[in-house]
C-alpha cells in the first residue's frame, strides 16, 4: 500500500532565502510533489507567496506543483498561477461564492483542479462537485501556519471521504495537510489518504534529513 502514498513537502518550512535551493534538495531527495501555500493575509491570518515566486521556482523541478491557494477571492488569480507553473490548483469553497465555476475556470486552463475542506468544512460540500474534481484536500489544521497539531476528528473525515471517491470509480487524490508527522502519517493512511503534505516533518534537520524524512512518512 505505501507504495502508492505520495508525499508532498509544504515549502512553507523551507528557508525562504534559499527556496530555489530547498525545492532542488526535496525534489532529490524522492519527493513525489512540491506543495505550495499561499496565503493572502485576508482568507487567512498569515501571508506568504504569490505566482512570482511560483514561476521563480519552476525552472528548479520537474515534479508536480501542488499549488494550494488560501486567497479569496480566489477566480481573478487562477490564470497567473496556471501561467507561473502550477500543475495542481486546490481552493476553499469559502473563497469564492461560485465553487463549481471556480473547478471549470482551474480545468479550462489545462490544470487538475482541487477542493481542500477546512476543519468544519461539512462533507455534503462535495455534492455535485466531486465528480469534477481530481484532487479532494482535508485539512488537518486550520489553515495559515506550519507546525501545528493534527486535529484527530478529521480521521473520520478522511474514511467518508475515502468511501465517497471510491464509489465515484474516479482517479481522485485523497490529500491531507497538517500536522503529518511520523505518528499522524499512518493514521491518516489508514484511513484513506494517498498523499500526505508535511512542512515540518520534511524539512526538520536541514537538507542532510531531507529523504531520511521523506521516506520516513512513506512508512518506508
Ligand atoms: C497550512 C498549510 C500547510 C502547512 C503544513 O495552512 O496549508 O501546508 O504548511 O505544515 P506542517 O506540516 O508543518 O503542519
Ligand atoms: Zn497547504
Amino acid at each position: 500500500m505505501s507504495h502508492n502514498i505520495r508525499i508532498a513537502p509544504s515549502i512553507l518550512s523551507a528557508d525562504f532565502a534559499r527556496l530555489g535551493e530547498e525545492v532542488q534538495a526535496i525534489d532529490a531527495a524522492g519527493c513525489d510533489w512540491i506543495h505550495i501555500d499561499v496565503m493572502d493575509g485576508h482568507f487567512v491570518p498569515n501571508i506568504t507567496i504569490g505566482p512570482a515566486v511560483v514561476k521563480a521556482l519552476r525552472p528548479h523541478s520537474n515534479k508536480p506543483f501542488d499549488v494550494h491557494l488560501m486567497i479569496s477571492p480566489v477566480d481573478q488569480f487562477l490564470e497567473d498561477f496556471a501561467e507561473a507553473g502550477a500543475d495542481i490548483i486546490s481552493f476553499h469553497p469559502e473563497a469564492g461564492a461560485h465553487p463549481h465555476r471556480t473547478v471549470q475556470t482551474i480545468k479550462a486552463l489545462g490544470k487538475q483542479a482541487g477542493l481542500v475542506l477546512n476543519p468544519a468544512t461539512p462533507l455534503d460540500t462535495l455534492d455535485y462537485l466531486i465528480e469534477d474534481l481530481d484532487l479532494i484536500l482535508v485539512m488537518s489544521v486550520n489553515p495559515g501556519f506550519g507546525g501545528q497539531s493534527f486535529i484527530d476528528t478529521q480521521l473520520r473525515k478522511i474514511e467518508a471521504i475515502r468511501v465517497r471517491i471510491d464509489a465515484t470509480g474516479k482517479d481522485i487524490r485523497l490529500e491531507v495537510d497538517g500536522g503529518i508527522d511520523l505518528k499522524t502519517a499512518p493514521q491518516a493512511i489508514a484511513a484513506g489518504a494517498d498523499t500526505l503534505v508535511a512542512g515540518t516533518a520534511t524539512f526538520k534537520g536541514g537538507p542532510d534529513h531531507y529523504a531520511a524524512n521523506i521516506s520516513g512518512l512513506r512508512g518506508e
